[in-house]
């Protein structure tokens, strides 16, 4: 028989991603409304072992809808990747009669969710990360805002670029994944987007394009460059040496994480949060939210784990296709 959840922690762990605040209001307040209490945890699975655990009330998510970060607060915890800081972990449930969580977070703390659930705490996660880069879903709270935060901060950009005809590199956010400079790529017309699962390193190509940019009268030259690939300052200056055409190198940084989520980072934040407490009313542990085939769906951790993702070809295709 289905254990039935009495009282809910939620925890937002790893980088914080616009919309967390409304997954984590969408979790209390889906909670109170079936009767089962909420107990905010700060600080991820750091604030889970130092026992930084509050009360919520269906007015503690008031006004949090629209803001960027995590009022939970965020943090990356070494301690919790152990076997003895996961034990530790579940004890302080218990002791606080926590039966279920709600993790927001990527894969990482997918991981550590697993191990929780592993430990008899009904644990479900929720894919919060601007990254995008989550196997089992089409969709991760926060990558709509950073890439809108993003285009705009690079149409500025290329305005200034413009004026002084000259090329720009443009780094965003992205160690392992490109999706956020394959969609601004695309969103901001670039001349070449470097992305981590495709860039060969041939930056003699990329100096032959803008080269022959040039001549077709480009006035700009616009290269997205992943935070994967790095190094855009000295890419700038090797650029200059060998084209002649000034080059300048912005890196856009963590701007990306922050600011007013917008309307589907909301929607999908609220509806994947709400889900989340379903699964755990119906006594399930183990899963993860997701969006799939325009459907909101959930899998077991593991497998989810387990999933790969790869930027679609077609996409980067169709992406080269309007540079020329
Ligand atoms: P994200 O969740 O965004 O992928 P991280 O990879 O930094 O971010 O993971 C966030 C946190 O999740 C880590 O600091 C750690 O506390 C926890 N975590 C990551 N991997 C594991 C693991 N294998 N077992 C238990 N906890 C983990
Ligand atoms: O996972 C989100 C992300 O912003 C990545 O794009 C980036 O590589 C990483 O987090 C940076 O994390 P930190 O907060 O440690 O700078």
């Amino acid at each position: 028989m289905a254990k039935t959840v009495k009282t809910i922690g939620v925890l937002t762990s790893g980088g914080d991603a616009p919309g967390m605040n409304a997954a984590i209001r969408a979790v209390v307040r889906a909670a109170i409304a079936k009767g089962i209490k909420v107990k905010g945890i700060m600080r991820g699975y750091a604030g889970l072992l130092q026992e930084e655990i509050i009360d919520m009330e269906g007015t503690s998510v008031s006004d949090t809808i629209n803001r960027g970060g995590t009022i939970l607060y965020t943090a990356r915890c070494t301690e919790f990747t152990t076997a003895e800081g996961q034990a530790l972990g579940a004890e302080i449930c218990r002791k606080h009669g926590i039966d279920g969580i709600v993790v927001i977070g990527g894969d990482g703390s997918f991981r550590g969710a697993g191990k929780l659930s592993a430990l008899g705490i009904n644990t479900i996660g929720v894919p919060g990360t601007i990254d995008l880069d989550i196997a089992c879903t089409e969709y991760t709270i926060g990558f709509d805002t950073a890439v809108n935060t993003a285009m705009d901060a690079i149409d500025k950009v290329r305005d200034t670029s413009t004026s002084h005809e000259r090329c720009s590199i443009i780094e965003v956010m992205g160690r392992h994944a490109g999706y956020i400079a394959l969609w601004c790529g695309i969103a901001n017309g670039a001349e070449d987007i470097l992305l981590p699962e495709r860039y060969d390193g041939d930056e003699q190509m990329l100096i032959n394009r803008i080269i022959e940019n040039r001549k077709k009268g480009k006035k700009h030259n616009i290269i997205i460059n992943a935070e994967g690939i790095g190094h855009s300052a000295s890419m700038a200056r090797r650029i200059e040496a060998a084209t002649g055409i000034e080059t300048r190198a912005t890196i856009l940084g963590h701007m990306q994480r922050g600011g007013t989520p917008t309307c589907k980072d909301r929607v999908y934040a609220t509806i994947m949060g709400a889900k989340a407490v379903e699964l755990l009313a119906e006594g399930k542990s183990n899963r993860v939210v997701a969006y799939k085939n325009g459907a909101y769906v959930d899998f077991d951790i593991q497998e989810a784990l387990a999933m790969t993702k790869d930027i679609p070809e077609d996409q980067y295709n169709i992406s080269k296709l309007m540079s020329r």
